[in-house]
């Protein structure tokens, strides 16, 4: 999400207005503005959809107001509606705020004010954040002897001390004029000093065209931003000194924080996007997943006995990859299907299907086509989609939301690693209702989910100079072939298409076992052969898998191609066999893709840069394609 936030002598509207504009990019499917004008009186204007629908609201509006809050929206809690855009009101509809994240607790804390009687209006976790800290507010007044009013930053500071989960937060209330406090746990928040104005933005980009004096807020932190200047404290209110620093990136290299690429920076935003989209969805304590949005209830999942996949491109990847986790664990059968040929082999469909849509978008034609014929078939649909309020979410009965943020790179990273992990809470959930899995078992599968996100740090950290070398040594290559088995051939598959789609070159991906059935023809030593060789030391099954895979790869060596390994870290025996070996962390069998996939597009990455292409607007393809 974007916010913007201003205290200065400027008209505050079109600073607000031109700093969500530049931040658009990090949400687009509603927003909001916020306008208080120091005498008690604030004003909120809200649209659904692109920021052009806000700027043609308020166009002709005689707007004023002395200090405000903006916000561009990318749904996490809630639908796109008018009503669910931020910022978000308090009871009494003097104090608002904008949020970038999401609370996880905020069930149990809205059914606690709920007792305290606050009525609640939106779908959002955001509100809950406002009334909290008019909760504060009344509870202070109930205090005996307390006679100064208690200042906002205090409010905000105890409301904050009560969330869990991630939030970068802007709050003002018209009952403490020219003041925005600001507070960060997780998503980024800058604070921009201008002269006698100071900004609050979520990024960089929406303020840098007004002052490049920019301090950074870390986790804990609470900034109060006035006329006179910012103070910063932590949530206890011990004062802080965060010093801002000069930023020289042009607004461009903003948006790309400082990243040369979309696709770059959307690769290293995997460990959070995965954290989001587990956040919330499983318990250690219990040893569950909890998925509230799926709305089919157990007894309804209980009588499904097959599970129909269609999606495309890089999501049908993630859909591969699916049905050996459902399979593997819900002893589920799975068939998946391209979208765009779902509808024309006539599929024998019926009511005890279920029938998943796996989309970044949640607009792409063929998969809608393909919903729309499921539905046909009076088949229930769930939506796996990072789009909110998009039109596949928006047919089907129950969604798993991947929470990866936008995705702006035309190939597909971030997207595709929260798919798979959205995909994994569903088929432990299946496996829970179907008692497939005991429960030391489904425990073992949770524990490896929730050290995945720094397991992919550190794939990132250790990966990204092995795959730089080895493009250098590889990017005159004019075919390649990606080689995997089981759950590690989608990952081939999918290692391939990254390859193909930024850097032109042809790049088939194979299951390794086929080789000697074909493509076993098409090797010599030019050619680079990428093969996924890992496993789980824990599973018989795997460590069967990997060995299998170490036999196609000799046959591959034999015949002088050249191998580029991906192999689990410790594997002694591959890197005797192999020319190059990537190493990741071992996880569990199912996870294991997760992990695997990134080296394969940072190799396909550092390629497309070397060759030169537009690495984040290949030639010929579109990000969204909403034709058939
Ligand atoms: C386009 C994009 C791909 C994406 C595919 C499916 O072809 O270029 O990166 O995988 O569409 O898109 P979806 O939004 O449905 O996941």
């Amino acid at each position: 999400c974007g916010i913007v936030g201003y205290v200065g002598p400027k008209p505050v509207v079109p600073v607000i207005m031109e700093g969500l504009r530049r931040l658009e990019y990090r949400g687009y499917d509603s927003a909001g503005i916020a306008l208080a004008d120091g005498y008690g009186d604030l004003s909120v204007y809200r649209a659904p959809g692109k920021l052009r629908n806000l700027e043609a609201l308020v166009a002709g509006m005689p707007l004023t107001g002395s200090y405000g809050l903006g916000h561009t929206r990318w749904a996490t809690h809630g639908r796109p509606t008018e009503g669910n855009a931020h910022p978000h009101r308090d009871c009494s509809g003097s104090l608002v705020v904008v949020h970038n994240g999401i609370v996880e607790n905020y069930l149990t804390l809205k059914r606690d004010l709920q007792d305290k009687e606050h009525i609640f209006v939106t779908e959002t976790d955001t509100e809950i954040i406002a009334h909290l800290i008019e909760q504060e507010f009344l509870d202070a007044d109930d205090v005996p002897g307390s006679s100064a009013p208690l200042p906002l930053e205090e409010a905000v500071r105890r409301a904050v001390r009560k969330l869990k989960g991630a939030f970068a937060i802007g709050v003002l209330s018209a009952h403490d004029p020219g003041k925005l406090v600001a507070a960060r746990n997780g998503p980024p928040a800058v604070i921009g000093f201008g002269n006698g104005e100071y900004f609050l933005a979520s990024d960089i980009p929406g303020i840098l065209h007004h002052t490049r004096n920019i301090a950074f807020l870390q986790d804990g932190d609470v900034a109060v931003l006035t006329p006179a200047g910012v103070q910063f404290s932590d949530f206890e209110g011990n004062a802080l000194s965060r010093p801002p620093q000069y930023v020289s990136w042009d607004a461009a290299q903003a948006e790309k924080e400082g990243y040369p690429h979309f696709m770059l920076k959307e690769i290293y935003e995997q460990p959070r996007a995965v954290r989001d989209t587990i956040r919330g969805r499983l318990s250690m304590t219990t040893g569950q997943v909890s998925l509230p949005d799926l709305k089919l209830s157990e007894e309804e999942l209980l009588k499904i006995q097959r599970v129909v996949i269609a999606s495309c491109g890089t999501s049908w990847h993630a859909s591969l990859v699916a049905k050996f986790m459902i399979e593997r664990l819900a002893r589920l059968p799975v068939e998946v299907d391209y979208a765009s040929e779902f509808r024309y082999r006539k599929p024998i469909l019926g009511k005890t299907d279920l029938g998943i849509l796996v989309s970044q978008s949640g607009e792409t034609a063929d998969t809608l086509a393909a919903q729309a014929e499921m539905i046909a078939h009076a088949m229930p649909t769930l939506a796996v989609c990072n789009v909110i309020g998009s039109a596949i979410p928006r047919r089907a009965l129950g969604s798993i939301s991947t929470n990866a943020g936008p995705e702006i790179g035309v190939a597909s990273t971030k997207a595709f690693t929260a798919q798979l992990a959205a995909l994994f809470l569903f088929s432990v959930y299946l496996a829970q209702i179907r008692n497939t899995l005991s429960s030391e078992e489904c425990y073992r599968l949770l524990s490896a989910l929730g050290e995945l996100p720094n397991q992919i740090d550190a794939v990132l950290r250790s990966a990204a100079p092995v795959c730089e070398r080895l493009a250098k040594e590889f990017y005159g290559a004019e075919d390649s072939l990606f080689l995997g088995r089981g759950i590690h051939y989608p990952i081939a598959l999918e290692g391939a298409l990254k390859l193909k789609e930024i850097s032109y070159i042809h790049a088939e991906g194979y299951p390794a076992g086929e080789m000697k059935h074909g493509p076993n023809a098409l090797i010599d030593e030019t050619l680079p052969v990428v093969c996924v060789a890992t496993k789980d030391p824990n599973d018989p099954e795997s460590v069967l898998k990997y060995e299998k895979t170490l036999s196609n790869i000799q046959e591959v060596t034999a015949r002088n191609g050249r191998v580029i390994a991906v192999a689990c870290e410790n594997d002694q025996e591959i890197s005797r066999l192999v020319e190059h070996v990537i190493f990741i962390p071992s996880t569990v069998e199912a996870l294991l893709p997760i992990l695997e996939v990134v080296p394969l597009q940072l190799f396909a990455y550092y390629i497309a840069v070397e060759r030169g292409c537009d690495v984040d607007q290949p030639r010929n393809l579109a990000k969204s394609v909403t034709v058939e």
